[in-house]
């Protein structure tokens, strides 16, 4: 039989270990010369480059990407895969948007070729992106959901997904009923919850959309399977939570409707949870539910600005996310930059560093897979991706100027975008190379 030896990485390499807004530079491990040791798809070592290489006492192969920036894959918290299509669409706030773009694209999905086509689409500009793990909606349709698993198992990528689940305020052909919805999240929990790396989602779509009797089947779900998240949508809009409130007038506010059915715990990812006063934060914080941000989805639909230095005092679990369609981006890159403006917007310097931070590491915390993906500890999933600082001829004349590795991240994230990503690993095995790329 063939050996396999393991393969080293040499570039400099930038992860994770904790929050740099708590732990500053203790948070974070940087090898300006480092190494990278992957052997049978999992992280087994890292550090300085010339200390590890001579300390090898076996054979491997050697990958030199000197003058490279290597860092963990991506991770979006929140994006729906059905909507790539429509992506900058012209025009509309939350709701008119979902009536006039969304709904009608999320028709097409009961069609299961159209659904592996645009999954097969996805996954490959996720990871064109750098993006090696994401928690994506489907549609109401089981054929969406059963698609993008099978293009995501395909590929090894480690990825959440779940049946929409929506029976009112929405069109007839996009509406389930609160049975259908449980027998069908139970079949495709069932089939995909931790088959291989593919992980369910409980998938409410937001409480405009879902009875009461639907959002206790969504509770039902999380107590039949305790190890399953649920994601939904959180007080994005200000016609969203009047409208969410006058079908719910007992609630005290939106997240109250939430909290009734029980689906407020540190299980729970929450896109947006803009508008929120201290109380409600407070109540966020305390039950450690996560908040996945948005920052180019929030300012395309004018939806509002994210307090993130509110989220930090109540300590909420926060992270990235490109809420594509909404999101103009799939690019963390992007995704980032556009955080900073929000973050500028209310007077606030949203660190380069944290940034980083919030894109992959935070992403594994709020999805629960940080003894996964997100960092390189060693016994972790080799899933990373190679950046070039140097992309294009503007960025490489950014760079010269650059005296610090925070200032070469923040112009990175700031001028950067797919164009920066040179490769893209899952598992120890590359999946995506610019050079395959006639566009890059
Ligand atoms: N709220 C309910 N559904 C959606 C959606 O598809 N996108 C966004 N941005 N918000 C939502
Ligand atoms: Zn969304």
């Amino acid at each position: 039989m063939k050996t396999v030896h393991p393969s080293v990485y040499r570039a400099s390499i930038l992860h994770f270990l904790s929050d740099p807004l708590l732990d500053g530079d203790e948070a974070y491990e940087y090898f300006e010369d480092g190494a990278l040791v992957v052997d049978q798809g999992k992280v087994i070592q890292l550090g300085d480059a010339q200390t590890l290489l001579a300390q090898l006492d076996h054979p491997a192969n050697l990958v030199d990407l000197r003058g490279q920036l290597i860092i963990p894959g991506f991770i979006d918290t929140h994006l729906h895969y059905p909507q790539i299509d429509i992506m900058a669409s012209h025009g509309e706030a939350l709701l008119d948007w979902l009536n006039r773009y969304t709904f009608p694209a999320e028709q097409a999905f009961k069609d299961p070729r159209h659904a592996l086509e645009t999954a097969n689409f996805f996954v490959d500009e996720l990871l064109k992106n750098g993006t090696t793990t994401a928690a994506v909606f489907g549609t109401v349709h089981k054929t969406s959901v059963n698609a993008f698993f099978e293009v995501s198992q395909a590929r090894n990528t480690r990825m959440i997904c779940g049946q929409v689940m929506m029976d009112r305020n929405a069109p007839r052909a996009l509406c389930d009923t609160a049975t259908q919805s449980y027998e069908d999240s139970s079949e495709l929990i069932s089939k995909w919850h931790q088959n291989g790396r593919q992980q369910y989602a409980v998938t409410p779509r937001f409480a405009i959309t879902s009875s009461p009797a639907q959002l206790e089947v969504a509770a039902q779900l999380l107590k039949d399977t305790p190890s399953l998240l649920l994601q939904t949508h959180l007080s994005e809009n200000k016609d969203e939570i009047a409208f969410a409130l006058k079908l719910f007038p007992e609630a005290n506010d939106y997240l109250d409707i939430y909290e009734r059915y029980g689906l407020v715990n540190s299980n729970s990812v929450f896109a947006h949870a803009l508008h929120l006063n201290d109380d409600q934060c407070q109540r966020l914080g305390a039950q450690q539910a996560k908040i996945a941000f948005c920052p180019s989805s929030n300012l395309f639909l004018g939806s509002g600005l994210a307090d993130i230095k509110k989220f930090d005092t109540h300590n909420l679990g926060l992270s990235l996310a490109s809420d594509v369609g909404a999101g103009t981006r799939l690019s963390m890159l992007h995704t980032m930059a556009e955080a900073y403006k929000v973050c500028r917007l209310q007077n606030y310097s949203l660190d380069a560093l944290r940034s980083f931070y919030l894109a992959t590491l935070a992403g594994a915390k709020a999805l629960g897979l940080e003894d996964k993906v997100g960092s390189f500890r060693p016994g972790n999933e080799a899933d990373f991706v190679v950046l070039n600082y140097d992309a294009t001829s503007l960025m490489k004349r950014r760079q010269v100027q650059c005296e610090d590795l925070p200032d070469k991240l923040f112009a990175l994230l700031m001028l950067g975008d797919d164009r920066s990503i040179t490769s893209t690993y899952v598992a120890g095995k590359r999946v995506y190379h610019a050079d395959n790329n006639p566009h890059a």
